[in-house]
């Protein structure tokens, strides 16, 4: 089965915002993550639609916005109308997940459920054969740049098992400290789609780096 990797521009130099994606894409980047936060949900505020629009502009690689926001019901028109091909919701902060992931692809983009570090697997299990991914938070929400919390390996695994047990043909993407150490293990235990912010853009050198971790999880 075919594997992503989705640099997050969170960690890109937005002085250079362009030339960063485009050595990304250069390295063989799949899909661009754009990390969307409200200073509510979780504690900082990054960019909305406009700037996802741009990121549209800079390349044909599909993007994946991630919604770290309240009320997501009010933006994911927004945001598909700005380019983006994937959107996420958050389980803990939506009561009506069925009726947003509806709202998602009735918009035309595949949908997706994030789970925080201390939310529990089981409570995909109503949900599952609706999405079409699940994002393990692998870090608290927030911020790029923190360390792969261990046991969202073990989280990985029982995603997966939640999956074969329902025939659900979901993918799994993991999001948060995830780089040259642990995507190999990542993949092996059934990650589909891997973020990666400062692995690439922190590295000293883009394209080299998204280029390695890609052979990595082929
Ligand atoms: C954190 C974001 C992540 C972040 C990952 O709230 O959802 O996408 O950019 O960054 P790294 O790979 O640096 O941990
Ligand atoms: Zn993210």
């Amino acid at each position: 089965m075919k594997k992503f990797i989705c640099p997050s521009i969170l960690a890109a130099d937005f002085k250079n915002l362009e030339n960063d994606i485009l050595e990304s894409v250069k390295g063989g980047a799949d899909i661009i993550h754009c990390d969307i936060m409200d200073g509510q949900f979780v504690p900082n505020i990054s960019f909305g639609p406009d700037l996802v629009s741009l990121v549209n502009q800079i390349t044909d690689v599909p993007l994946d916005v991630h919604l770290m926001i309240n009320n997501p019901e009010n933006f994911i028109g927004k945001f598909a109308k700005a380019g983006a091909d994937y959107i996420s919701v958050h389980i803990e902060n939506n009561n009506h997940l069925h009726r947003l992931i509806n709202q998602i692809k009735d918009e035309g983009c595949k949908a997706g459920i994030v789970l925080n570090p201390a939310t529990n697997v089981f409570s995909l299990e109503e949900i599952i054969t609706y999405v079409d991914f699940i994002l393990i938070m692998s870090v608290n929400p927030g911020f790029g740049g923190q360390k792969f919390i261990p046991s969202s390996l073990d989280k990985v695994k029982k995603t997966k098992k939640l999956i074969l047990k329902n025939n659900s043909d979901c993918l799994i993407e993991i999001d948060g400290g995830v780089g040259m150490d642990n995507i190999k293990n990542l993949s092996d235990s059934g990650v589909d789609m891997f973020v990666c912010g400062a692995s690439i853009f922190k590295s000293g050198n883009i394209s080299k780096t998204t280029s390695e971790l890609k052979k990595l999880i082929s």
